[in-house]
């Protein structure tokens, strides 16, 4: 041993005592943080590689989710890589982390990146610097990475999966390479399940061979160390939207004037008053409810034609019935500690069983097969574990006998037991934190002007109620968690008596420790890039049948106001929307045009369509388009804005088609010509949509 090694040597003893010094730190830290049970447990570095490897993990799953696909798929695949491979997984959100060093990802450390699209082909919200960091690759910069890529995406969109496909070129650009094929959800087929499922079998056998992986029985890998408490303290989260508003730990920021300050987003919500709700539709087979948001108490801001988030809870039946088959005791308090700095916690804790089930996880939604598969260690007893293992491998049976029947995980297990067993208290509730994804805020296009109602936000939402088209039609009816929230807030807003009501469902309105009391609903506005043009003399094209009428009143209301307080003169261009409706029952905001026409003047045409008039053909938003082709043309020549919005599966599309042919045959240029042209208004901002 030459001095050059003593002294590496002893440059390695260095950096291991750093090393173990700075777990101790960190360790001791994390205790007391946790007897202070703060939220977070983030290590300080945004170094991927670091954190990785600070935590001794030997897999990379990185994921960019908008509303929680991505991550929840993201989540399962690293949860199955555990529990198969006993490989030590990291899983993050590149949100919270940078990729600058993954070059220096250590050997046989391969990552896998689940991607979801939105917009124009772009990355979700949180992973603008993700982008930038592809966008900026030098050749050859990551040619020690090995990656997989799972895009989750819709193909009704024009860039199907743009951003997974984006990211693919740019990771293959800079060297770096791809294992397997890269995977492509469409949830447009209702598919994304079953993309995955068979992505991932794929993928799975790549690894196990290039990594030389032993695979055994799949067994759970917690995340998080569970232990129940005793006692409710101040401590212990009933369900509070977030950590700021439970007692005694985080504080509401307040400025001097006394407005809770924020910033609200998705991890902290505003709680606001809801000060007025209205049914919309006059027939009795469905329900859509005007609301409004009182945001005076915070210092939020919106613009016209941003979303508002509404975080809903579920359904006092839904939470009764999951609670009953899994035999949980919803009084039961627990705390979840992180068991490394990879993993966050996904809702506030201490928290209670019970809070934990109506407040944080998606009881309601379709079951993924995976789930199934995950479930089978669990199984009561042998006679279910043969069903499950079944229905988890078969992906036509699970479909005739689960997702078609509009099953949720307690129909599904109580179908699954059929009576063999009393309850299915065999599967752990750390288990179901972990597998069933967390509760998801909803997102309305808004209906009301920044300019006219500065500190009130109004959504339009047509209630998901409908009977189970597998079951006999009077057996129990779909519902979706928020809008019938909704619907319940405006009844009993109104005088009704919803607890005694024959509602399909019913809430806890009070929300925990009174929080949500006076019809109040946690809320964050998230910003869109769907935008009136600056200049109120370009002509304005709007074309929204049904709900997608919401953000165009938002467009009507700010012209108005316009009007109201314009000084210099100047003349508003001609703004022409195209609405649909069913009938006159569903006619939203019926009584409101005719007041906008007043003040508008000529500056203002609504064009109607109606569906379903009895003895009447179906006349959509497109036919009246086509009908009116000259005046429509003659906007787009004058530079009209375009904008389109509501159902996205064959509306948008059907609209668009209209469009190009218009186009076509007023300016005699070939189909694929106005295709063109449309691309290009869309690029120019001219052609925007907010579709769903
Ligand atoms: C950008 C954007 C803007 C939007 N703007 C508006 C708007 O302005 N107005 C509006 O009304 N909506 C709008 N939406 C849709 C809205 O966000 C919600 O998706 C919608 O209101 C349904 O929410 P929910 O919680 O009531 O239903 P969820 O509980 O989310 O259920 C969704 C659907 O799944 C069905 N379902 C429930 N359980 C199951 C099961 N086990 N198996 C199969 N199916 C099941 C439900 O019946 C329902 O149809 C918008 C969406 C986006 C993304
Ligand atoms: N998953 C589903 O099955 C489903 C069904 C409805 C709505 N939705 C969702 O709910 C959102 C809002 O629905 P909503 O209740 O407000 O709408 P809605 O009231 O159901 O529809 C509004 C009008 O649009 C018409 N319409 C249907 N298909 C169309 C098409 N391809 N092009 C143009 N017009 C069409 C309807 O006609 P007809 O209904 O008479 O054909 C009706 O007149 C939609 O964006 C969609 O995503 C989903
Ligand atoms: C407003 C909106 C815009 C979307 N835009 C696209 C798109 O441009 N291309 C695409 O492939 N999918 C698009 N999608 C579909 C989503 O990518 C898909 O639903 C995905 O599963 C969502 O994943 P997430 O929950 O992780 O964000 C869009 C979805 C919504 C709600
Ligand atoms: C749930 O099942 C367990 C074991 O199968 C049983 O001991 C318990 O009594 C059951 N609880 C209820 C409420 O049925
Ligand atoms: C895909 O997009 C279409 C249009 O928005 C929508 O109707 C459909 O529900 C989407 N698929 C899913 C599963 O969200």
């Amino acid at each position: 041993m030459d001095q050059w090694d003593l002294f590496a040597l002893f440059v390695i003893a260095l950096a291991i005592l750093a090393y173990v010094k700075r777990e101790t730190v960190k360790e001791i830290c994390r205790q007391l943080f946790v007897i202070d049970n703060s939220f977070d447990l983030e290590s300080d570095s945004r170094d991927v590689v670091q954190v990785l490897r600070e935590n001794d993990k030997n897999y990379l799953v990185l994921y960019a989710s908008q509303t929680g696909t991505a991550e929840d798929y993201a989540k399962k695949f690293a949860k199955e890589l555990a529990a198969k491979f006993s490989l030590n997984v990291m899983c993050a959100d590149l949100e919270n982390y940078d990729c600058d060093n993954l070059n220096d990802l250590p050997d046989n450390v391969i990552v896998s990146f689940f991607i979801s699209t939105y917009g124009e082909g772009d990355f979700p919200d949180g992973a603008a610097a993700f982008e930038d960091f592809t966008n900026s690759l030098d050749a050859g910069s990551l040619c020690n990475v090995r990656f997989t890529i799972f895009g989750l995406g819709n193909s009704t969109y024009e860039f199907f999966n743009g951003a997974s496909k984006k990211c693919l070129k740019s990771l293959e650009g800079a060297g770096a390479s791809l294992l397997g094929r890269s995977g492509e959800a469409d949830d447009a087929m209702g598919t994304t399940d079953e993309d995955y499922l068979t992505w991932k079998e794929e993928i799975l056998e790549l690894l196990k061979d290039s990594l030389h992986l032993d695979e055994h029985e799949q067994e759970f890998v917690p995340s998080f160390k569970y232990q129940t408490l005793d006692s409710i303290t101040d401590k212990v989260s009933l369900g509070e939207p977030s950590e700021h508003y439970v007692p005694g730990t985080l504080k509401t920021p307040h400025n001097a004037e006394g407005l809770q300050t924020g910033p609200f987003d998705l991890t902290y919500p505003y709680v606001a008053p809801i000060k007025n709700t209205k049914e919309m539709f006059t027939g009795k087979e469905r329900n859509c409810i005007h609301s409004e948001f009182d945001i005076s108490g915070s210092n939020m801001k919106y613009s016209t034609g941003d979303h508002l988030g509404v975080w809903p809870s579920n359904p006092d039946e839904k939470v009764e019935q999951f609670l009953k088959i899994f035999n949980l005791e919803p009084n039961t308090i627990f705390s979840l500690t992180p068991l490394d700095s990879t993993v966050k916690l996904p809702f506030p804790s201490p928290s209670t069983i019970g809070a934990a089930v109506r407040h944080y996880l998606e009881i309601t939604g379709p079951i993924s097969r995976q789930f199934f598969s995950s479930l089978i260690p669990f199984a009561p007893n042998s006679e279910t574990r043969d069903r499950l293992t079944l229905l988890s491998k078969d992906k036509s049976a699970f479909h005739d006998q689960i997702s078609s029947q509009y099953m949720n995980i307690a129909d599904a297990l109580e179908y699954l037991s059929q009576g063999s067993v009393p309850n299915w208290s065999s599967v752990p509730f750390n288990f179901i934190i972990e597998s069933i994804p967390k509760l998801q805020p909803r997102y309305y296009s808004i209906s009301s002007s920044a300019s006219s109602e500065k500190h009130t936000i109004h959504i339009t939402s047509v209630v998901e109620n409908f009977p189970n088209p597998a079951r006999p039609a009077d057996g129990p009816h779909v519902v979706g968690v928020a809008t019938n929230l909704l619907r319940n807030i405006q009844l009993a807003q109104n005088g009704v008596d919803v607890e005694s009501s024959d509602l399909p469902v019913h809430y806890d309105l009070e929300g925990p420790r009174g929080l949500f009391s006076k019809y109040k609903l946690p809320v964050h506005v998230r910003r869109s890039t769907f935008r009136l043009p600056v200049n109120p003399s370009t002509p304005v094209i709007m074309i929204g049948p049904g709900t997608g009428v919401a953000p165009f009143r938002g467009f009507i209301r700010e012209r108005v106001r316009f009007l109201e307080t314009n000084t210099d003169n100047l003349k508003l261009g001609k703004h022409i929307l195209f609405y649909g409706s069913r009938d006159t029952n569903d006619f939203l905001y019926k009584d409101e045009w005719p007041e906008y026409a007043k003040r508008l003047g000529d500056s203002f045409e609504m064009i109607v369509a109606h569906s379903r008039i009895p003895n009447q053909k179906k006349v959509y938003v497109q036919h009246k388009l086509a009908e009116n082709s000259e005046k429509v043309l003659e906007l787009i020549n004058q530079g009209a804005f375009i904008y389109v919005c509501g159902d996205a599966k064959s509306m948008a599309h059907d609209v668009t088609q209209t469009l190009i042919k218009i186009i076509s045959e007023g300016k005699g240029i070939s189909e694929s010509d106005a295709s063109e042209a449309i691309k290009m208004l869309k690029t120019s901002g001219k052609f925007q949509e907010d579709v769903w």
